[in-house]
């Protein structure tokens, strides 16, 4: 393993946190080239909403660029169930298996040092009861080597929130749109509107009484996300929840422009790796038909 995990609980308190500033204490920082580096932990979290603090997430489903985001500084990777859709070419998130989330979320663990990795349990495996839901957490923590997962959910996943916390296995909830209900939601829409707003909070207050340690917010009312943040004590992540929670998360081929096609109103597009990926391939394939590639700089004598 390329981390230093702590050895324990105490070893973990007494390390110093790889931050770019020494007098302020903050999520944000590269790991050092070498030497010890310590794991963003749930801790680290929580004391970051004390402070006010406000902090990224990103999804992530491979070493490449999990080493490329962990140097950016981003203290959480999401290995979103999303690989369904943007990894294997799904057009839902159901159809994804554990087996080949944990692949993926293996390979986000091996290829950072200081980011926390956070993996989705897949649709259909957590939602039969408690057992199942620990039968699978178990093996993401086992065999990928995550350091939480992430299940969807309110009301009906508390039994199963509160056998893995009770395991020791951090969660983080998700509630407003949840991808894996999308036949019953009716698609992929606002939620939370109006009366539902209510039911909305009373899911995040269970979650946190359950001992989630974080909470995901997709595609819900500004006001109505801000208010559940005020709330809480445990941070918030929003999606499409406006400017009031705690973090923000994107899927990463979204804000970086790799995504074919309109983007949602809540993606903001940071860089057009599209058309960047596209023209290098581009002129590469010209310059093979051309024989213009390799040329004498690119080739072994
Ligand atoms: O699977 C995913 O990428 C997610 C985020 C959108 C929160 O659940």
């Amino acid at each position: 393993m390329s981390a230093v995990t702590p050895a324990s609980p105490s070893a973990a308190a007494n390390t110093t946190p790889t931050s770019s500033s020494t007098s302020e204490p903050t999520l944000y920082g590269k790991p050092p080239s070498s030497g010890p580096v310590r794991r963003i932990t749930v801790n680290d979290l929580s004391q970051a909403k004390m402070r006010g603090e406000k902090w990224p997430m990103i999804t992530c489903y491979d070493a490449l660029t999990a080493g490329l985001f962990d140097e950016s500084g981003v203290p959480v990777l999401l290995v979103g169930d999303s690989a369904a859709n943007v990894v294997l070419g799904h057009d839902s998130t159901l159809p994804i298996t554990v087996d080949e989330l944990i692949m993926l979320t293996a390979a986000v663990v091996r290829g950072s040092k200081r980011a926390m990795v956070v993996a989705d349990l897949p649709f259909g495996s957590y939602q039969a009861s408690p057992e199942q839901a620990l039968h699978t957490a178990s093996r993401f923590l086992k065999e990928s080597g995550a350091h939480a997962v992430k299940l969807e959910g309110g009301a009906r996943v508390l039994p199963q929130v509160e056998a893995l916390v009770s395991a020791g296995i951090p969660v983080m909830g998700h509630l407003g749109l949840t991808p894996q209900s999308v036949h019953t939601m009716g698609g992929y829409r606002v939620q939370g509107r109006g009366e539902a707003g209510q039911i909305l909070m009373q899911d995040a207050k269970a979650l946190q009484h359950a001992g989630a340690f974080s909470l995901v917010m997709e595609l819900v009312p500004t006001e109505l996300a801000t208010t559940v943040t005020k709330s809480l004590a445990i941070p918030t992540i929003g999606i499409g929840a406006g400017a009031g929670t705690d973090a923000q998360v994107l899927v990463w081929q979204d804000m970086a422009g790799l995504t074919p096609g309109k983007p949602p109103k809540f993606v903001k597009q940071y860089a057009d790796l599209r058309s960047t990926l596209g023209d290098a391939v581009t002129t590469w394939a010209d310059e093979v038909r051309l024989g213009k590639y390799p040329s004498q700089e690119h080739t072994y004598q």
